[in-house]
């Protein structure tokens, strides 16, 4: 890992993980191409902006021609494909793109590092990896006596978003096949932490509570998620790429598994301590029920013994201190918030979808 591509890397867990990686590793170079869709920002990488180590290139990763150039330029030996559209709810309300950049766009991906680095034979295949970075939520939902999630569950994604996921892996993995492509999978469960997008669920309840909002919970709020802390995730990628052999998928989770309602009654009392004379203390009266997520999935859970015992990761944050870390980073970046959720669109889609689930305006 010398020359690295991140792609995606002005979004949540690409910001952090540039960030992460910069500072661990002296010797490698950064190339973070992304298209600034209303999820990434450069207010993410500021402090990052004068390391000559780091460049950025405004662009998308269907685009062939600049991904072929970028490779070729920079002699990319790894690349680490965060770029996607990632929302659930967006993909309910219009799935047309999370088809074309999840799965259109890795496609174009796979194709120009197969002819860099297969066809042109740029390097020998020890030298290269594809690392993909997906989500738990393509295996589905789990019922309450399942066992957790692994490597070997049966794919079976509920919404658009988890199916444009599933049809990503697959293509990886089928580029790992059939052309010798060195790839690695990640298949993590909920991140949370600093620059996640307010429109996800931790930081939009710290939002709302901050400013007497309704805090929405779909449903009856009793669904399960595995939350993990997005710096356990970011070494947890940086272990897979650098110990994990070719080929091989990893199961990545926090080892907490609260239902949505503990979540937010959590936030809301940390927030209580932070802000003790806040006029909207007990945070909590702000909670509110609204409609369900349709094909809502119901209980995740992670099985990570394959990733602890092969690579010896475990997640380092409990869910008590993440949310404490997180809380306190949004209290002292709400200059930040503010400018990232003042774009039109995204105050339209927010009113958008809490109207669809029954709130009122
Ligand atoms: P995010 O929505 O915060 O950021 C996505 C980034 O991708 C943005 O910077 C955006 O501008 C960029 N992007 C979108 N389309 C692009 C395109 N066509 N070309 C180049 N860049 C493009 O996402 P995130 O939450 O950081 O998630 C990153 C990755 O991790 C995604 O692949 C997601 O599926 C996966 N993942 C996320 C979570 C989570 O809880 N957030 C959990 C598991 C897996
Ligand atoms: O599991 C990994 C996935 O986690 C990633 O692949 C996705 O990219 C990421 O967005 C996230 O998906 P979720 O749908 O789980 O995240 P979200 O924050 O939207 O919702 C978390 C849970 O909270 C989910 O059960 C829906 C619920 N929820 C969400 C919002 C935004 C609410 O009850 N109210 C809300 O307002």
């Amino acid at each position: 890992m010398r020359n690295v591509l991140v792609t995606g890397g002005a979004g949540f867990i690409g910001s952090n993980f540039i960030r992460y990686m910069l500072a661990i590793e002296p010797e490698i170079n950064i190339v973070n191409l992304d298209a600034l869709t209303y999820a990434g920002s450069l207010e993410n990488l500021r402090d990052l902006s004068s390391q000559d180590r780091y460049k950025f290139v405004h662009g998308m990763v269907g685009d062939r021609s600049k991904v072929d150039q970028i490779l070729r330029d920079h002699a990319i030996d790894t690349i680490v494909h965060f770029a996607a559209e990632t929302h659930v709810d967006r993909s309910i309300l219009g799935p047309a793109m999370f088809i074309e950049t999840n799965i259109v766009g890795t496609f174009e991906l796979l194709e120009a590092a197969r002819s860099y680095w297969i066809n042109e034979s740029a390097f020998s295949s020890d030298q290269v990896r594809f690392h993909h970075i997906s989500t738990d939520e393509v295996f589905g939902s789990l019922g309450p006596e399942d066992p957790p999630f692994s490597e070997l569950t049966p794919y079976a994604p509920n919404s658009p978003y988890a199916a444009s996921k599933a049809a990503s892996d697959h293509l990886v993995r089928s580029y790992g096949k059939t052309y010798n492509l060195p790839f690695s999978i990640t298949n993590c469960s909920n991140n949370y932490g600093p620059y996640q997008f307010p429109e996800k669920l931790i930081p939009l309840m710290i939002s709302n509570a901050l400013n007497g909002l309704p805090l929405p919970i779909y449903g009856d709020g009793k669904q399960i998620r595995d939350w993990l802390y997005v710096e356990d995730h970011c070494r947890a990628i940086r272990e897979v790429i650098r110990k994990g052999n070719p080929g091989e998928t990893y199961i990545v989770g926090g080892n907490t598994q609260p239902t949505n309602m503990l979540v937010v009654q959590t936030l809301c009392e940390i927030m209580d301590e932070c802000l003790p004379n806040s006029k909207f203390v007990p945070h909590e009266s702000l909670i509110t029920h609204v409609i369900d997520r349709p094909g809502h999935d119901r209980r995740y859970a992670m099985d990570i013994s394959k990733i602890s015992t092969e690579l010896g990761w475990t997640p380092k944050l409990t869910l008590e201190e993440g949310l404490l870390k997180t809380v306190q980073w949004y209290l002292e970046n709400q200059a930040w918030v503010e400018a990232i959720s003042n774009q039109a669109d995204y105050q339209e889609w927010l009113s958008r979808n809490y109207i669809q689930r029954g709130g009122q305006k």
